[in-house]
């Protein structure tokens, strides 16, 4: 298996990128290839523009965003790491999903609302959350609706049914106990 990390940080010390490390070792143990898209990085734009549109007038769909739909082709698996914000994801990922999984390419909502043109693959959330796992109860009913928004919404649109999201509470401040533990994150 093919697996796609999408990595929404821009700082190389962060818990996002301790976690999109370990994940990444863990698909090659398993003997799994892997690919990391670390968007802040690789200085994506996640700013959907008149660019993105004029694909629908059949004009080329912008080449930064055939070479993110071309890393898609090539795998059975994507892995999104991104911080919570807001009870949301980053604007940098955000973007990444309007501009990359597009009409036309991921899903067709003239003759099916709920048709994918993209073949069957697993989707993994990785997210990081300030919140400590104990102050995290009272958002139970807010919990329930991103996970909705992202499984129903989202990733139910561009064909994946095998979706896994987990929430890593008690991140914030991750770097002073990981260095002390010593664990070489
Ligand atoms: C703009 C912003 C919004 C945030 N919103 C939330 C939030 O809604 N809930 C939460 O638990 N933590 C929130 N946090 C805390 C981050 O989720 C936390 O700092 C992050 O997961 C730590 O991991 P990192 O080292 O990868 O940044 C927010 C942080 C920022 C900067």
């Amino acid at each position: 298996m093919h697996v796609l990390v999408v990595l929404s940080h821009p700082d190389k010390n962060s818990f996002s990128h301790a976690i999109a490390r370990h994940f990444m070792n863990g698909v090659e143990e398993a003997g799994h290839t892997s690919e990391l898209a670390d968007l802040h990085a690789e200085d994506f734009d996640p700013r959907w523009s008149l660019a993105d549109l004029a694909q629908d007038e059949g004009l080329p769909t912008p080449a930064d965003i055939v070479r993110e739909q071309t890393r898609i082709d090539k795998c059975d698996a994507v892995c999104m790491v991104f911080p919570l914000f807001w009870f949301g994801m980053p604007a940098m990922l955000k973007g990444w999903i309007d501009r990359v999984w597009s009409w036309g390419w991921a899903y067709d909502q003239l003759d099916n609302h709920n048709k994918s043109l993209q073949k069957d693959r697993t989707a993994v959330m990785l997210i990081p959350a300030g919140a400590n796992p104990e102050s995290w109860q009272p958002y139970a009913e807010i919990e329930k609706s991103m996970l909705n928004i992202w499984q129903t919404g989202t990733l139910g649109y561009f064909g994946f049914t095998d979706k896994h999201i987990h929430f890593l509470n008690g991140s914030t401040g991750s770097k002073k106990r990981r260095t002390s533990i010593g664990e070489g994150l």
